[in-house]
């Protein structure tokens, strides 16, 4: 399926493009997908950026937060999401512990998902205290996403996932976030959990395109979580989350009318068969007449 009319070929979305969409005012979509299949299902809805997310610790994996997530589980999300992924922009997220031990290990890591992962680009939770290291890694080459608001890799810190952004003083400090990251040279920046007055602010004073999440209409482009979207997520949406389809109902009608017609017989029908041949289908009957004969006679000559 694709939404580009036959005949015009859709652009590969780059780094580039974010940039001139922000300027020509064209909202940037933004999904994440975690796997071959969603990626591709996600790409050739036309969506702008597949952002394998760390919130793939939650959605695939059934932790209650992302923080245990390893650089390498990242990575087979990444290498997945990618081979499904051609026309969108490709994002990993670095996850917990991946770029708080030294510069050195970020940049490593960085470079992992690119080298291996064949990620486009590398998205950072935190603010200026991040963008000494976001700078090493854009100097290796990498585009950094930078990510503000309600991280979720600070959850211990901010005593569960809790809009940010709502005290003056806490508003100055995204303001001094989002200017620091505008400054360290990132491709875009990811707004979460914060009021939508704010988010229009932060948006208006960088020069990086924002992608929001629960942060209102005003940024240059939305992100929402594949699961969320889609009622995969087992509870109680935020409310941000709006439900574009209901594939938990789908899917739990799907596997209980297979269950049904397994346990009646009705599947699988002759249909959905594999076939001999006629002339193969007669050479095995023969085979088993001549073995039944054979076998009745070694049993009456047993009784003589
Ligand atoms: O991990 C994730 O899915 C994210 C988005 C919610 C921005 O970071």
């Amino acid at each position: 399926m694709s939404l580009t009319p036959i005949g015009v070929p859709r652009h590969k979305i780059t780094v580039a493009s974010l940039k001139e969409k922000k300027l020509q005012h064209e909202p940037i979509s933004c999904l994440t997908a975690y796997d071959y299949s969603s990626a591709r299902l996600v790409d050739e809805a036309d969506i702008d950026i597949v952002l394998v997310g760390d919130s793939l610790a939650m959605t695939m994996l059934g932790h209650e937060n992302t923080l245990s997530l390893t650089v390498d589980e990242m990575l087979h999300h990444v290498k997945a999401a990618r081979r499904g992924t051609s026309k969108a922009l490709l994002i990993a997220d670095m996850p917990y512990g991946s770029f708080h031990v030294s510069s050195e290990d970020a940049v490593r890591n960085a470079t992992r998902f690119v080298k291996e992962g064949g990620a486009e680009m590398v998205k950072v939770e935190g603010g200026d205290k991040r963008a000494d290291l976001i700078r090493r890694i854009i100097d290796a080459e990498i585009p950094v996403a930078g990510h503000i608001g309600l991280t979720p890799q600070s959850v211990n810190r901010m005593g569960g996932f809790k809009v940010q952004g709502k005290s003056l003083s806490d508003i100055e400090q995204l303001m001094r976030d989002a200017t620091a990251l505008d400054r360290a040279g990132v491709a875009c920046i990811f707004l979460e959990g914060i009021p939508r007055e704010v988010a229009e602010m932060v948006t208006n004073e960088v020069a990086a395109p924002t992608i929001g999440i629960g942060a209102g209409p005003g940024c240059d482009g939305q992100v929402l979580v594949f699961h969320d979207i889609l009622n995969l997520t087992f509870g109680a949406p935020a409310k941000f989350v709006r439900r574009y389809g209901d594939a938990a109902a789908e899917i739990t009608h799907a596997v209980q009318a297979y269950r049904a017609d397994v346990t009646s017989r009705k599947y699988p029908a002759d249909g959905e068969s594999y076939h001999l041949s006629a002339e193969t289908k007669r050479a095995l009957e023969l085979l088993l007449e001549r073995k039944r004969a054979m076998r009745g006679r070694r049993q009456i000559t047993a009784v003589e």
